[in-house]
């Protein structure tokens, strides 16, 4: 999907202050999740992945489209419930506590994704004293390869999940988990793939594992969660992740499984279409033979772009209103690059990109900003007015 840019140009156009902002079209990410959905095999149990974009009316949007929310700390879970008394909610993360879990327990949860032996005595004990059995899933961090993606969770020394060889050992001491009803196996091991063939690679080997251990452990497996880690294209050239290909090749995979349901919890690939972040040039400069426009905003804003290192992704919306009788900065044809508005040389979105034309009092328009943008962001450093956020 792209965001309607009439309707980004008559937002600005209606500023009378510098623009910074945030843009979410909530009619466009209806249609996309539809697109998503439509294609995906029955038996997928889709759940969004909140931390990408947890606002209220991304998470109503979704609501009436999506199986479940996956959250990953209490305030997320709070966020949800204050949507819905009873959408399946999936909670992960690697440090739930035992505050979390027993309030996670009181908000309804339905399904724990749990990542150490610890957490593991931990619900089990709670569940004991409410008399409850719950459902949980394992999360693992496998012993075998794994597709190349931006951000690799598992298969290598991380905080995440439980290594496989001590996942085996915990199988063979199931029984001593009373209160726990394990279900199946949960792997988010990377993030940002583009590649569909090797994600489906991926998730054939996920499932061939957990089967496995079916197996082996004699377990009752009815879900295996797959995680997200579907990716956006934020560079020109880079090849898009072909979803179609994807969901006509996992529906050929899960005809082999038909008792087995597949979990997936998206996030970028979900809300990153739906946003853009706008930011007016404020100065235009050069210094030791380099250009830089300054931009109201930055990565106290939209932290995606210094966390990543990445150039991303945007447009440039020009605006010819220039009142004043001292001149108007300006570049053209030449690189230059665009940093926000805090006293730290890391503040790049974009660094040494060529534009045609660019002015003090153009805005600049970064594409695909919907996920990961204002919720990893540290807001209040420099304590700059924070960004409108508008939900069309
Ligand atoms: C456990 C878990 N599930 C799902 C996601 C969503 O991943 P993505 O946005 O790459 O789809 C994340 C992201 O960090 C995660 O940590």
């Amino acid at each position: 999907m792209t965001i309607n840019i009439e309707k980004v140009e008559r937002y600005i156009a209606a500023q009378s202050e510098e623009v910074c902002a945030f843009i979410y079209d909530l009619e466009g990410l209806n249609k996309h999740i539809s697109s998503l959905l439509n294609p995906l095999p029955e038996s997928v149990q889709f759940y969004y992945a909140i931390k990408a974009n947890s606002d209220e009316q991304m998470l109503q949007a979704l609501l009436p489209h999506v199986y479940g929310f996956e959250v990953a700390s209490m305030g997320e879970i709070i966020k949800v419930r204050s949507i819905s008394k009873d959408v399946p909610i999936a909670f992960g993360g690697p440090g739930k506590t035992l505050t979390e879990l027993k309030a996670a327990l009181e908000h309804n949860v339905s399904l724990f994704h749990l990542e150490s032996q610890l957490q593991l005595d931990r619900l089990n004990w709670l569940a004991k004293q409410q008399g409850k059995v719950i459902d949980v899933l394992l999360r693992v961090n496998p012993s075998f390869s794994l597709p190349d993606a931006t951000l690799q969770m598992a298969g290598k020394a991380t905080q995440f999940g439980i290594e496989q060889p001590e996942l085996e050992l915990l199988l063979e001491k199931v029984a001593d988990f009373e209160h726990l009803n394990i279900i199946g196996f949960h792997f988010h091991c990377i993030s940002n793939n583009l590649n569909e063939t090797t994600h489906i690679k991926a998730v054939e080997k996920y499932i061939d594992t957990a089967l496995q251990w079916q197996q082996q452990f004699n377990l009752s497996l009815s879900t295996i969660n797959v995680g997200g880690g579907i990716g956006v294209a934020y560079q020109p050239e880079q090849r898009a992740f072909d979803w179609s290909h994807y969901c006509e090749q996992l529906s050929l995979l899960l005809k082999d499984y038909p008792s087995i349901n597949i979990a997936m919890e998206c996030g970028r690939f979900v809300s990153a279409y739906c946003g853009v972040y706008l930011a007016e040039v404020t100065d235009i400069k050069s210094n030791h033979g380099e250009a830089f426009a300054v931009l109201r905003g930055g990565n106290h804003h939209f932290r995606l772009p210094s966390s990543w290192q990445h150039n991303h992704p945007f447009k440039i919306i020009p605006r010819e209103a220039w009142p004043f009788s001292f001149a108007r900065p300006e570049l053209s044809d030449s690189p230059i690059t665009l940093c926000g508005e805090l006293c730290t040389p890391k503040d790049v979105l974009a660094k040494q990109v060529q534009v045609e034309n660019i002015r003090v009092g153009d805005v600049v328009m970064f594409e695909k900003a919907g996920a990961y943008g204002w919720h990893i962001s540290h807001h209040d450093f420099l304590s700059h007015p924070h960004p409108e956020r508008i939900y069309l």
